[in-house]
């Protein structure tokens, strides 16, 4: 076998920053699937026959029978914080290790809640539409009036990083932070679950804060406890008017029972980067309304971020294929697999 053969095979799903490429490179052969499309399924199944490592990214279904198709996968590296896309349990007792992409994310994801959170509350697309459409015709004081953020009440639901780098930023505007960090049960809070608390911010139970937040931001993860967390419910008990900002994954509502609430008036708008499909379909419903934004899952998409999530990925891969658990793993209770010849 020549020694490039005898080198690693990382099957790459999408084209990720070239300098972290250039790293995979370095240390093992890469199989880049270019297209700006994520692999089709009969795609993947093929490429990773013969793989020691992926770098999959969120769009990528690695369920149990991708995973037990590729015999030589030591390690399955996400381009994500979030590992919902992964069947852990599979890969777990596979031996492969699951590698993902925490803390680097959480600034830059929050900068994006909060941006939708401003642009909601001071209709920002709305009014940029109304420009472009040549309807400012006069300075009006009944004109494009929105929603104070300054000392406004911002309900904060998951207290994990991210929940918490909003809550900073939700200092600087004097808002009173709530926040109730979900247990296993579907309509309790869990008082202070981290033990990080961030000046002035208070933990209540969900009712509390849903019937007092004028803003409700969400910062779970996706999982079989959170999936459609918020639905009817939920809307029904948030504050007439208030607005709802969703950066974690689009299942964690009921989109359909949010439109409703929305189109019923109880809502004064929502903000939403994620979607359950993404994309979001073109004439969905919800897209009807103006007091909706929608972006394309870009909570993590600065350059500075991306390319450190890529260097991260890249780093999980390197110490999986070298007998180490990933430094960022998503199952560290794995036993890895040895190398297979
Ligand atoms: C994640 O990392 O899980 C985000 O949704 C994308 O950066």
């Amino acid at each position: 076998m020549s020694e490039e053969a005898s080198r690693p095979l990382v099957f790459v799903t999408r084209p990720i920053a070239e300098q972290a490429l250039a790293e995979l490179a370095g240390f093992a052969r890469v199989d880049l699937w270019e297209d700006e499309m994520p692999p089709p399924r009969d795609v993947i199944l093929g490429r990773i026959a013969g793989a020691d490592a992926i770098l999959s990214l969120l769009t990528d279904g690695i369920d149990a029978a991708v995973i037990a198709a590729a015999p030589r996968l030591r390690v399955i590296s996400n381009l994500a914080v979030g590992v919902d896309n992964i069947d852990l349990d599979a890969a777990t007792a596979s031996g492969v290790a699951v590698g993902h992409t925490p803390g680097v994310l959480t600034e830059t994801t929050a900068d994006l809640a909060f941006a939708l959170l401003m642009a909601a509350a001071r209709r920002i697309v709305e009014a940029d539409s109304y420009t472009r459409q040549g309807r400012w015709r006069t300075w009006g004081p009944r004109v494009m009036l929105g929603r104070d953020v300054f000392g406004a009440a911002l309900g904060i639901i998951g207290w994990g990083a991210i929940g918490r780098a909003m809550a900073r930023r939700a200092a600087g505007f004097a808002m009173r932070v709530l926040y109730a960090a979900r247990a296993d049960k579907p309509h309790q809070a869990r008082i202070g679950a981290t033990g990080q608390e961030i000046a002035g911010a208070s933990a209540v139970a969900l009712s509390e804060l849903l019937g007092e937040s004028d803003f409700v931001s969400l910062h779970v993860p996706l999982t079989p406890e959170t999936r459609g967390m918020f639905g009817a419910r939920e809307f029904r008990a948030m504050k007439p008017g208030a607005i709802l900002i969703n950066t974690a994954r689009g299942e964690v509502i009921d989109q359909r029972a949010l439109y409703e609430a929305l189109a019923a008036g109880h809502l004064g708008g929502a903000a939403l980067d994620v979607t359950s499909p993404e994309p979001i379909a073109p004439d969905d419903p919800l897209l009807k309304l103006p007091n909706v934004i929608v972006t394309p899952h870009i909570g993590s998409a600065s350059q500075a971020t991306r390319l450190r999530m890529a260097q991260i990925a890249v780093g999980n891969i390197r110490d999986a294929l070298a007998g180490r658990l990933p430094a960022y793993c998503a199952n560290p209770a794995v036993r890895l697999k040895t190398k297979i010849a």
